[in-house]
């Protein structure tokens, strides 16, 4: 590689570039004549299988794109990240949430410690206390059993066991394990999510779970306190209310404490999770098997793990986040395009894209290299989805006719609800699927003018009916929607991600670029303060923001 250290300026990016007119000669309709090409190109590991085929990549481009994990050290990585060693290297941190996932038996040391026993320990903690919670046996201050759970956090701490939550509710297993119970989420700081979140519950039968990794978070302390409020405004009388309807997922065991939770009632993980990785700790588990049981949320954790060894052990050719992650980059930093549209087949998934986008962007929107070198290319990838069909009538016409935006298409074999008509053809869930396979040849093939005019299209309407197709996506089937399935989907998308950061040659692992947008709102908070308490006009800060916020002020009658 060349002195400045930038993977643009080895030779396997650069071969990468030039490969590109060649590519470039191709079109999807012929590369899928191809049958040897494309069997090559189907992927499968423990029931999952991916068809690669609709990528604009040949057996050459993927010889090229190994190259470039060479090149970029991919193996080493992807080792070290397993070893715990500090990959994290802005924060001084491992990056090991593939242990929250590891079986009793595995040992993943940290800086000398083998984090395993760690982990389940927290993980048995979990099991005893929802047991408790969804037995009865843990009641609410005034003895009665807490049905419905609130879990307050935001970001990483929210996301995550959002869209798991979102996957099992119309599982049949895990919404029978559910019955009776709710769970609900409060992230955004906004008033009307408070309301949303609150909404027909009880303090007496509720418990409330705070979901954070520093336990500072503005928007979820807040939350926390105004929940806090509204369990101590029907319950405190009762001594011990906030002990009974309050615990704490957090690293910050001291703060808390200091919020008035007990210790006892806090779930720990540690500081080499990262909060957009940690719906496999405390984050997602807990909640989760409050309201679906622990033996099922262990399952979910099962699936995770199988593609963790299967990331960790299997070679790249067959590797799947590997070949996801490695493609991906083709896609983005070569062919110029740097968007991916998540589109599962599926409702129960409806989160999935919401809670990738954060990992995703988070973790590899960066400028600059692990080593601080400004980056001559751009890494990160805008990522956006909507479950299927929905989306064909939303954004679909874009990504058909206007910009090329790869696709992720997502489809589940045996649906986890079963709607027949006695006079329809197809079921509904065949009908879903229908759709799935005919998209991703709409995109790739296109549709010629020749094709419209044999057609019989007049003239003037050959150019608006023409699809150039040509337009990458990838096919991904799973069996069924169940924890296991869900756990086995999250991680191939993390360790997509990972490498991707690995290749871009960035810390996937920090998030500094969320900083100054919180020191900016602390300022803003501070004034506003000012104003409120002792009338102070409102300064230092330039026309725009002074004029927005004296208007605000103004018309809230501060
Ligand atoms: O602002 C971004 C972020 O720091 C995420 O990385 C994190 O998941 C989220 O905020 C919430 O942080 P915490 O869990 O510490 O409240």
């Amino acid at each position: 590689m060349a002195a400045t250290g930038l993977i643009s300026e080895s030779e396997a990016w650069i071969d990468l570039k030039d490969h590109v007119a060649e590519i470039n000669k191709t079109h999807l309709r012929e590369l899928l004549t191809d049958t040897s090409r494309c069997e090559g190109m189907i992927k499968e590991h423990d029931g999952i299988l991916i068809d690669f085929s609709r990528q604009r990549a040949t057996q050459k481009t993927m010889e090229k794109l190994f190259s470039l994990s060479k090149e970029a050290k991919l193996e080493e990585k992807i080792k070290k990240m397993f070893i715990g060693e500090h990959i994290n290297s802005t924060e001084d941190r491992a990056v090991l949430h593939v242990a929250l996932r590891a079986p009793r038996t595995e040992h993943i040391f940290e800086s000398g410690r083998d984090v395993v026993p760690d982990v389940w320990e927290v993980l048995d903690k979990i099991k005893d206390f929802s047991d408790r919670v969804r037995s009865g046996t843990w009641v609410g201050a005034t003895g009665k059993p807490l049905t419905d759970v609130v879990a307050i956090g935001i970001g990483g701490s929210f996301l995550g066991p959002l869209f798991v939550h979102t996957a099992l509710q119309t599982e049949p297993e895990t919404a029978k394990a559910a019955r009776n119970r709710k769970l609900r989420f409060l992230s955004n700081v906004d008033p009307i999510d408070v309301a949303r979140a609150l909404n027909g519950l009880k303090q007496e039968t509720t418990l409330v779970v705070i979901v954070s990794k520093t336990f500072t978070t503005a928007e979820t302390m807040l939350n926390a306190r105004t929940v806090r409020s509204w369990i101590t405004s029907a319950l405190g009388y009762v001594s011990n209310a906030v002990s009974k309807h309050m615990v704490a997922i957090s690293t910050n065991v001291k703060l808390v404490k200091e919020f008035g939770i007990d210790p006892e009632n806090a779930f720990a993980f540690w500081d080499w999770v990262g909060g957009r990785y940690s719906v496999c700790s405390a984050v997602g588990v807990l909640p989760l098997s409050l309201q679906y049981g622990f033996d099922n949320i262990t399952k979910f954790l099962e699936g995770a793990w199988s593609i963790d060894q299967h990331f960790r052990t299997a070679p790249f050719e067959n590797n799947l986040p590997v070949l996801l992650g490695l493609l991906s980059v083709w896609n983005a930093s070569f062919l110029g395009c740097p968007a991916l549209a998540i589109l599962p087949y599926c409702q129960a998934l409806q989160k999935l894209a919401p809670h990738i986008q954060q990992v995703s962007m988070e973790s590899n929107g960066k400028g600059v290299t692990i080593d601080g070198k400004v980056l001559d290319y751009e890494a990160g990838e805008i990522d956006f989805g909507e479950p299927g069909t929905n989306g064909q009538h939303s954004f679909y016409q874009l990504i058909h006719q206007g910009r090329v935006v790869p696709c992720d298409f997502i489809g589940i074999i045996k649906s986890q609800q079963s709607v027949f008509l006695r006079n329809e053809i197809v079921s509904n869930h065949d009908e879903l699927m229908c759709n799935f396979f005919a998209q991703a040849d709409a995109l790739a093939y296109g549709k010629t003018p020749e094709e419209l005019r044999a057609e019989g299209v007049p003239d003037y309407l050959i150019p608006h009916k023409t699809f150039t197709g040509n337009r990458p996506s990838l096919s991904m089937l799973l069996p069924t929607l169940k924890p296991y399935t869900v756990g086995q989907l999250l991680a191939l998308y993390e360790h997509r991600i990972a490498v991707q950061g690995f290749i871009w040659g960035i810390n996937s692992f920090d998030q500094w670029g969320v900083e100054l947008g919180k020191v900016l709102a602390s300022r803003v908070r501070t004034q506003m303060n000012a104003s409120r308490t002792k009338g102070k006009p409102v300064e230092g800060f330039n026309h725009s923001t002074t004029t927005l916020l004296n208007r605000y002020l103004k018309v809230r009658g501060l």
